[in-house]
């Protein structure tokens, strides 16, 4: 951190990674690719398009079109050439332990992710039977590929706010025991159950922490009126649970670093009678985080969660470039253009941040 002759404050970081991102597809990537390329190096892109990725092939055209809509970019050529889409397969009832044996090969795919069917936005394809994918979980182990979780339950019966508990005391436990060195990624958690759980484990399990799971509970989406732009899955829970998150994200313990899970829907999708998960943050990710570290004098920690212990966990160098961080307010934009004259409306849309990001 370098403190400048005026109040100014500057803070350069080395360039940041999103370990969970969801560009999407198409006309979409216009929009997406542009943020992400702004601010991350490597992003690891989530495979829940429909129809998803679900093998190398899928992969390698997904990458190529992101690839493409990064070219046409108003962005330095610096950041076009640092930008390393990182591609994920989408683990379905069906995916083959050749599959994984091709994506491990293949040098863009960075890892595989479990939707429990039915979680979340596009996961239908999902997996049912999680016994059915010992095979899978075997070759994973084999080859070095991290297995990323959306970790929670679906059965109708389990209340909302408890299905990420649920799937790490029924499900993840047993798995662990059974696949001790696959290298497991409990995505975007909620909760202080979840943080125990990923402390109590080995080195081959890690967490990644939202922006929105760090600022905000559920008092923000449902006191006062229901807020849509609050509402992700796994869902946000009580302030007890965002105070534990907050302690570890800045805690400098390795196990827990970046992954934004900024996921756009347009505005009719989010302001509906029933309305998308997901929250947008990926043209603010990195001055939101600042805002969440700064919040408990933690500032100093921001380096290590955004730009080593992600590299670290997957086994891959940090970055060589800096970005700089500045303490002169943000204002979030009220939203974004998005594809077909729609609007997407980011996490925070019109609020002030305290910190904003140098331009170069
Ligand atoms: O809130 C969410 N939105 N959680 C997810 O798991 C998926 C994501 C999306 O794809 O929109
Ligand atoms: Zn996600």
């Amino acid at each position: 951190m370098t403190a400048t002759t005026d109040s100014t404050i500057e803070l350069t970081l080395l360039q940041p990674d999103d370990w969970h991102i969801h560009l999407r597809d198409g006309a979409a990537l216009s929009t997406t690719v542009r943020h992400a390329a702004a601010s991350f190096n490597r992003v690891i892109c989530m495979p829940n398009l429909v129809p998803p990725v679900k093998n190398i092939v899928d992969a390698r055209s997904y990458r190529e079109r992101i690839l493409q809509h990064l070219q046409a970019c108003d962005l330095s050529p610096e950041r076009k050439v640092a930008f390393d889409p990182r591609m994920t397969l989408y683990l379905t009832d069906h995916t083959t332990v050749q599959d994984i044996e091709a994506a491990a090969q293949s040098g863009i795919v960075q890892a595989v992710k479990l939707y429990p069917a039915g979680a979340t936005t596009n996961s239908a394809d999902g997996v049912t039977d999680i016994n059915a994918c010992v095979d899978v979980f075997e070759a994973m182990e084999k080859h070095d590929l991290p297995l990323l979780l959306h970790g929670e339950v679906t059965h109708d019966h389990v209340d909302i706010f408890d299905r990420e508990k649920r799937f790490l005391d029924e499900v993840l436990a047993q798995i662990i025991v059974k696949f001790p060195t696959m290298k497991i990624v409990v995505e975007h958690i909620t909760t202080s159950d979840a943080a125990d759980f990923v402390l109590a484990q080995g080195n081959q399990v890690a967490a990644t922490i939202t922006p929105q799971h760090l600022m905000f509970n559920r008092n923000h989406l449902l006191v006062g009126g229901i807020k849509p732009h609050f509402y992700c899955l796994p869902i946000l829970k009580r302030a007890s649970h965002q105070k534990v998150l907050l302690d570890v994200a800045t805690s400098g313990n390795p196990k827990f670093f970046m992954g934004t899970d900024s996921a756009p829907h347009p505005i009719d999708a989010k302001e509906s009678a029933c309305g998308c998960a997901g929250c947008y943050s990926a043209a603010a990710a990195l001055p939101l985080y600042a805002t969440a570290f700064d919040s408990v004098g933690k500032i100093d920690k921001l380096e290590g969660f955004a730009s080593r212990f992600g590299a670290q966990f997957y086994g891959l160098p940090v970055n060589q470039s800096t970005i700089t961080l500045v303490n002169t307010p943000m204002q979030v934009p009220t939203h974004y253009p998005y594809f077909d004259g729609r609007k997407l409306t980011p996490l925070m849309a019109g609020e002030t941040l305290p910190w904003s990001i140098k331009s170069q």
